[in-house]
């Protein structure tokens, strides 16, 4: 059975000054294999954002269903839902809180018992490389290291499913390939569930074992791309013909989505 199972998922919002209705995403049906690694692409507006809240609880079906590990998610504080964690673009830290507590408070919202609280947050801070920065608060540190701590927040309550939203998209070029490489090996150890978004076709591919790409209006799957480049994977795999296929064959899915924009845009 898939770890993560979308069935005919709909989900719709509603526009903020009509009030209308609209179909976000609209019957996606997807299957996540445990310990899978599925990275989402699609232009913006396409509904990524909504699926994963929809695995996360945070924005309930229209019709159709989300199930992680069998059960349904139908709320933020359903058992399905805990069974996940979110990393957000933003670093969603608190600012008057440490690294620390921020990683610790993932955990009391989780209600993990308070003993271990500590020792249990400072293991995660160092597996992502800021044992030294502890007691430092957010602004004393870089895009790059706030998303390390939204990455140990997530990971210290050991999730089955790590849900991430274009979690490197506001860092530079640089970094967020320094970024995707430490959360490859951090994957690599412990291969839990991964949903993945980015704008980053690059990325997707080098951390994926599949590609899904999303055409919008409203939000639908158009393409799985299977990725099927050995693991671990480092950057040298950038440069081999099988990624440059790849990275061509994503490109044209994609490119048929921006198309159709641009006609729309020109007709209007
Ligand atoms: N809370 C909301 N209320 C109303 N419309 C929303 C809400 N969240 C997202 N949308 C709209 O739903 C569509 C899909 O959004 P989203 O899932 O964020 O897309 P993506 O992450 O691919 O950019 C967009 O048209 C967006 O404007
Ligand atoms: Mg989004």
């Amino acid at each position: 059975m898939s770890h993560i199972e979308y069935r005919h998922l709909s989900v719709t919002y509603r526009r903020p000054k009509t009030d209308e209705a609209f179909l976000a995403i609209d019957r996606i049906s997807l299957a996540v294999e445990r310990g899978s690694f599925v990275a989402v692409v699609g232009s913006s507006g396409c509904g990524k954002s909504t699926l994963l809240l929809a695995a996360a609880g945070l924005v309930a079906p229209a019709s159709g269903s989300v199930a992680i590990g069998g059960a349904p998610v139908s709320g933020p504080g359903t058992e399905a839902a805990a069974r996940s964690a979110m990393v957000f673009q933003d670093a969603s830290l608190l600012p008057w809180r440490t690294v620390l507590g921020n990683v610790r408070f993932g955990l009391e919202m989780r209600r993990w018992s308070r003993d271990d609280l500590t020792e249990r947050a400072l293991r995660y801070i160092h597996m992502v490389g800021l044992a030294d920065f502890a007691d430092y608060h957010p602004h004393q540190l870089s895009g790059g290291m706030r998303q390390r701590v939204n990455i140990a927040r997530a990971l210290a309550v050991e999730p089955e499913v790590l849900l991430m939203d274009e979690p490197f998209g506001a860092l530079d070029a640089q970094t967020r390939e320094v970024m995707g490489n430490e959360l490859l090996r951090l994957w690599e150890r412990d291969r839990k569930t991964a949903l993945f978004v980015t704008h980053d076709i690059d990325e997707a591919i080098f951390l994926a074992d599949k590609v899904v790409v999303m055409g919008r209006d409203p939000g639908c799957i158009k393409d799985v791309l299977t990725v099927d480049l050995p693991r671990p994977r480092t950057p040298d795999v950038l440069d081999s013909a099988a990624f440059v296929a790849l990275r061509r064959r994503l490109r044209e899915s994609l490119a048929e989505d921006m198309a159709a924009l641009r006609l729309v845009t020109e007709v209007a």
